[in-house]
């Protein structure tokens, strides 16, 4: 591979730190929607990494969250989160990060999270392992979903977080508890980690998970839709876990969904 994860990489801490300046300064919040928040940092952040992006490499596509990505028909796409946890770093709360990924022909190839707050670089290039600050990083070993913390978000767009409250509900008593931080590509690196045993959110965009998807992968893990299909970038739901608690949780939802869809169809909102 060309040195994909190495521009990725010099980009993302650039990016971070750019973000981390932005944080000391009063910050003014825009509405993309109602709970969707936009700062002047998300948009410089992005500015910055698209910048780079076309210097080093003007023929690839890029997905960029707040919009100024650019379609070119290349095999390659870049897909962009300038800063992952907004509403966290509009309320001073230090858990946000930058997300960069490569796919090629659809394919995550290349990854990088950068999380300025803890100075944590997570990076993995497809076939060669996870790292976290250079150091080999692998999901953990717990098999025991009672013995796992999990992770979970709610999109800031969606009105409806019925199902996904039921999920939060029956998991939080079968676990060590579920951690709702606010930054997706932070989650699955947590999972990556082995941090947390498993993570799972209904509706995110490409930007939000490609590069946390493959360090998952890359250590050792396992990431499904909902139902344990395959993941897809273009699915809004992922479910990323250690492997070990995987089907556990997979029962979990499936026996969840079913109940959930029980009661919507005697409420005749099915
Ligand atoms: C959000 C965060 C959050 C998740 C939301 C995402 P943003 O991304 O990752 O944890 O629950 O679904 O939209 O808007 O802060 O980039
Ligand atoms: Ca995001
Ligand atoms: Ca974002």
């Amino acid at each position: 591979m060309e040195n994909y994860l190495s521009v990725a990489v010099e980009i993302a801490r650039e990016a971070g730190l750019l973000l981390a300046q932005h944080s000391k300064r009063p910050i003014e919040i825009s509405y993309k929607r109602k709970s969707d928040l936009v700062t002047q940092a998300d948009r410089s952040s992005e500015a910055l990494i698209i910048d780079r992006l076309h210097r080093h490499f003007p023929d690839h596509a890029v997905v960029a969250e707040e919009g100024g990505g650019q379609a070119t028909g290349s095999e390659y796409c870049w897909y962009v989160d300038p800063l992952d946890g907004t509403t966290n770093f509009a309320h001073g709360f230090p858990v946000y990060c930058v997300s960069i990924a490569l796919a090629f022909r659809g394919e995550v190839i290349a990854g990088v999270v950068y999380d300025p707050s803890r100075e944590e670089l997570f990076q993995a290039e497809r076939g060669s392992g996870a790292y976290l600050n250079n150091q080999r990083i692998s999901a953990s070993k717990t098999a025991n979903l009672s013995e796992g913390l999990l992770a979970t978000g709610f999109p800031p767009f969606a009105t409806n977080h019925d199902l996904n409250l039921q999920f939060f509900f029956k998991l939080t008593r079968l676990s060590h508890g579920i951690r709702r931080a606010g930054a997706a590509a932070l989650d699955l690196c947590s999972v990556a980690a082995g941090r947390f045993e498993g993570f799972w959110e209904l509706k995110l965009n490409s930007w939000d998970k490609a590069a946390g998807a493959l360090l998952v992968m890359e250590a050792g893990g396992r990431v499904t839709d909902l139902t344990g299909g395959p993941f897809s970038l273009q699915r809004d739901e992922i479910f990323a876990s250690n492997g070990l608690v995987h089907d556990s949780m997979l029962q979990v939802f499936s026996e969840t969904l079913e109940e959930h869809k029980k009661v919507e169809c005697s409420q005749e909102r099915c």
